[in-house]
């Protein structure tokens, strides 16, 4: 089956020098309407710079990108009222409660009255600062409230994308799962999202399609499944000292079947869908197996895999 997509956001080409230095290298990308797009890449790889670059806050040395055909550029305030960026670093006033920052927030924005009302009682919602713990200046609120705060001010007028720069550094667990849902009713209702971050679970629970950034460069951009398919399965078991003799018949059978220094530990790499067939030989030459590890895909193996280092070094 084919699916069609819409493309809410084009890049083209997309280069930023600072000084001699290329923060980012001909970076083209399309974003589709209403996915969680995950944006990937180790400290230094140019995400905070491209995202800036994507929310109007600073201009591309060369290269184009385009909202909804609309070329994004500084202080276009059309542009401005359909994005929403939650910056790296908090931006909102911390001697104001979440609930005037927000109410703050929606008047630059020209909203006013019930409307405004309304739309920050829905977001301190979503956000989980509506319990009394919200009404105390912000200038107090743990590391994960001030986090759910700053989202918070991106999505006080509606907007139709939300980009997040690394949302989730120093926060608590709950708090990283209130943001998580946060993001996932949003986009629910609608918004395209761009998530950007250096953790690869975060990328991998959250995001439809990912492009992994690296020195300024995409080095990758694919749906989850298809990135993970670029590496595969290693399967380690141990079998039982009694059943060593029957190592032969394994060796036969599985010839890519590698043997650890350690006697009767195993390793094959496989993919997923043949391990139910070692097992299987396993069991049919009634060889008792006393430990068994799936390794599995992840993003970091396709980090690794494409670029030869750790995606955290
Ligand atoms: N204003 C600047 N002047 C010089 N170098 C910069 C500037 N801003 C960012 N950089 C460099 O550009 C690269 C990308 O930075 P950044 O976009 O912040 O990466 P990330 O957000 O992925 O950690 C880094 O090497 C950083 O040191
Ligand atoms: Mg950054």
């Amino acid at each position: 089956m084919t699916q069609t997509h819409s493309v809410i956001l084009k890049i083209e080409n997309i280069t930023k020098l600072h000084g001699q230095f290329k923060a980012l290298n001909t970076i083209s990308l399309e974003i589709n309407r209403a996915e969680i797009f995950g944006l990937l890449g180790p400290n230094g790889a140019g995400k905070s710079t491209l995202l800036s670059i994507l929310a109007g806050a600073s201009k591309p040395s060369s290269g184009f990108a385009w909202l909804d055909g609309m070329e994004i550029q500084p202080n276009n305030l059309k542009l401005r009222a359909r994005i929403g960026l939650v910056p790296q670093d908090f931006a909102f006033y911390e001697d104001l409660t979440a609930k005037e920052n927000l109410l703050f927030f929606g008047q630059l924005f020209g909203m006013q009255g019930q409307v405004l009302t309304n739309k920050v009682n829905e977001i301190l919602e979503i956000i989980g600062l509506d319990d009394e713990k919200a009404h105390q200046y912000s200038k107090y609120f743990s590391g994960g409230m001030k986090r759910r705060l700053n989202l918070g001010i991106a999505l006080v007028h509606s907007p139709d994308i939300l980009m997040l720069d690394e949302p989730t550094v120093g926060v608590d667990p709950q708090s990283r799962n209130r943001i998580f849902e946060a993001i996932k009713i949003i986009n629910a209702m609608g918004t395209t999202v761009i998530y950007t971050t250096h953790y690869m679970e975060e990328a991998e629970s959250l995001c439809n399609r990912i492009a992994i950034l690296n020195h300024g460069e995409i080095i990758a951009c694919d749906t989850l499944q298809n990135l993970l398919s670029l590496t595969q399965t290693t399967i380690n078991f141990s079998i039982h000292e009694n059943d060593q003799t029957k190592s032969g018949i394994l060796q036969n059978k599985l010839p890519e079947l590698k043997s650890e220094p350690l006697q009767g530990s195993y390793s094959l790499t496989s993919h997923k869908n043949s391990t139910p067939d070692i097992i299987n030989l396993l069991v049919n030459e009634k060889i008792q197996i006393i430990n068994l590890h799936l390794d599995s895909p992840n993003l970091e193996k396709v980090f690794l895999s494409l670029t030869g280092r750790h995606l955290r070094d």
